[in-house]
């Protein structure tokens, strides 16, 4: 049996020299099966022992073992620092700064619509205003009789209404009562009464609808934003002062309001508020029709009627009442020309506000 010709020294430098060098994983994966796998080098050399005379066996048997483990350190070692190499680059590359600013994420927001009825409410609310609603589908009572607007009488012609048919099974609940879209938010004057005592200060934001075509300055619906005030003394007066108060709040600078007289079936004395044109400042302008004033609201002073369908004496209150269209006011307040707008949903309009 020939004795197989070991050079330890020399096979541990190389695969020294081999391990130091390795550049990543695969590469030290493949040295370590070239030296201790089943077939490494190393593990021949084990396997071989067998044929060395004994006194050499034990020698180099006792080698070559040390180189083994000597081998399998190294390598232990060199698989950590390639580790450690890859955890520093991929740092480098996915390094993260964070005190970069965030970007920023797209929310939604409120349609102008909202937000100036919200801004409506917050000035009435300081000055001691209620905010209340009512229902979109009205009695004819609640939205005309209780108005004073009789059936067949004229004035029922100024609101063009969108009548319900009622269901069969729905018709004994409201007796005689026709079902309609409300076209106009002062029913709710009369619910709120028929409710509660005055002294009372409400404002009723809500939607309404009328049978019209569509144009620049008309909707099918759109909103409005009732107000009712009732004390013992309760005069004009205090109404100027009060929209006055509310003009100046929501456009943020002086405004001039005037009253003309009107009419309104649940008002009277009734009367138009103009309020002086931002466009011009009161010069005129197309805007105003060259008038220098804008139409904002009708109004007037509870009338006895309106108490009595509700259960109050008219001898013992006194209040005055107003609407005003919501739409209205935006367009004043951001300068739009056209109503439609609104009611859109065309993204381009509504993300300007
Ligand atoms: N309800 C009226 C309309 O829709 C507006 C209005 C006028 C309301 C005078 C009032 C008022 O409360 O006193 O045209």
């Amino acid at each position: 049996m020939k004795t197989p010709n070991i050079d330890l020294k020399n096979l541990k430098n190389k695969a020294k020299n081999e391990i130091e060098k390795a550049e990543d994983l695969k590469e030290l994966n493949d040295i370590f099966k070239r030296y201790l796998g089943k077939r490494g080098e190393l593990t021949q050399v084990l396997r071989s022992l067998e044929r060395l005379p004994k006194a050499k066996r034990v020698k180099v048997g006792k080698e070559a073992n040390e180189l083994k483990n000597f081998l399998r350190i190294k390598c232990e070692q060199k698989v950590k620092e390639i580790k450690e190499k890859i955890k520093k680059e991929t740092a480098k590359i996915e390094w993260i700064d964070i005190t970069r600013p965030g970007k920023k994420l797209v929310l939604g927001h409120l349609h102008p619509l909202s937000q100036v009825k919200n801004k409506t409410e917050e000035i009435f609310q300081l000055m001691g205003f209620s905010v209340v609603e009512g229902p979109e589908v009205e009695t004819e009572w609640y939205n005309f009789d209780a108005l004073n607007i009789p059936k067949d009488h004229p004035a029922r012609d100024i609101w063009d209404t969108l009548w319900l048919k009622e269901p069969e099974n729905q018709k004994s609940k409201i007796k005689n009562q026709k079902l309609l879209l409300r076209t106009h938010t002062s029913p709710v004057q009369i619910r709120y009464m028929k409710k509660n005592n005055p002294p009372l200060r409400i404002i009723v934001p809500g939607r309404v609808f009328r049978h019209e075509a569509t144009d620049a300055s008309h909707e099918i619906n759109f909103y409005q934003i009732e107000g009712l005030m009732v004390d013992k003394k309760v005069t004009v007066v205090n109404f100027k002062a009060i929209i006055q108060e509310f003009f100046q709040k929501f456009f943020e600078k002086p405004i001039k309001i005037r009253l003309r007289p009107g009419f309104f079936p649940f008002t009277e004395p009734s009367f138009e508020v103009d309020m002086s044109c931002l466009a011009c400042k009161g010069k005129g302008c197309s805007v105003c029709s060259h008038t220098g004033w804008l139409e904002m609201m009708g109004a007037g002073m509870v009338h006895p009627n309106v108490f009595k369908a509700v259960g109050l004496n008219p001898k013992n209150w006194q209040g005055f009442a107003f609407g005003m269209g919501l739409d209205r006011l935006a367009m004043m307040k951001y300068k739009i020309n056209d109503i439609r707008l609104f009611y859109s949903g065309d993204l381009r309009f509504l993300h300007q506000f």
